[in-house]
């Protein structure tokens, strides 16, 4: 056990903490698609309904989130390890599988998803070498048949039921 906050490994610490996996996506005025993985994703208010994903701002999504309409959080399934790791991957077309349709108003949204939701980008604040993109939430789709893929301990895993 740490006895100084100073000796804490904070990766290695926060490695520890179970999170959700989920790709969050994007289309530009161009009809570009944007997408990248994420574990930072957190319920942030009831009313209104506000979401939060924190993206690095050196990401190569930065500028497309940040300057953003809308988005949308596609909550991965527990079988959907596979798409994680791709929307995670750099220098790769990560929408070349085809696994990523227009869905719920014209975003890119993958149909096996556990949770999809629509938002409109309400702020971006800053959060140290991260921007947190708030989001509205317009629209859910829930597929309750669907366990939500966790990550933890640098691994994706299915919950326990
Ligand atoms: C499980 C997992 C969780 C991740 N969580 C985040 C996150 O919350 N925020 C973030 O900016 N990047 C996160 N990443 C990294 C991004 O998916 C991506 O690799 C990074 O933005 C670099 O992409 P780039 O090539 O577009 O610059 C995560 C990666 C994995 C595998």
């Amino acid at each position: 056990m740490p006895t100084d906050t100073r000796e804490l490994d904070f990766t290695s610490a926060m490695a520890r903490v179970p999170g959700p996996v989920v790709v969050t996506t994007t289309v530009d005025e161009s009809g570009c698609r944007w997408g990248f993985t994420a574990s930072s994703f957190v319920s942030l208010s009831l009313a209104p309904p506000l979401v939060t994903v924190s993206l690095d701002k050196k990401a190569s999504t930065h500028s497309a989130f940040t300057s953003a309409g809308h988005f949308m959080v596609n909550v991965l399934a527990h079988d959907q390890s596979d798409i994680a790791r791709r929307f995670a991957t750099s220098g790769v077309d990560r929408f070349a599988a085809g696994d990523t349709v227009p869905l719920e108003r014209g975003l890119p949204g993958i149909p096996e998803a556990a949770v999809r939701l629509v938002c409109r980008l309400h702020d971006v604040v800053d959060g140290g070498d991260h921007s947190m993109l708030i989001g509205h939430v317009l629209d859910c789709v829930t597929d309750v048949e669907r366990d939500a893929l966790v990550y933890v301990d640098r691994a994706f895993v299915r919950p326990a039921p």
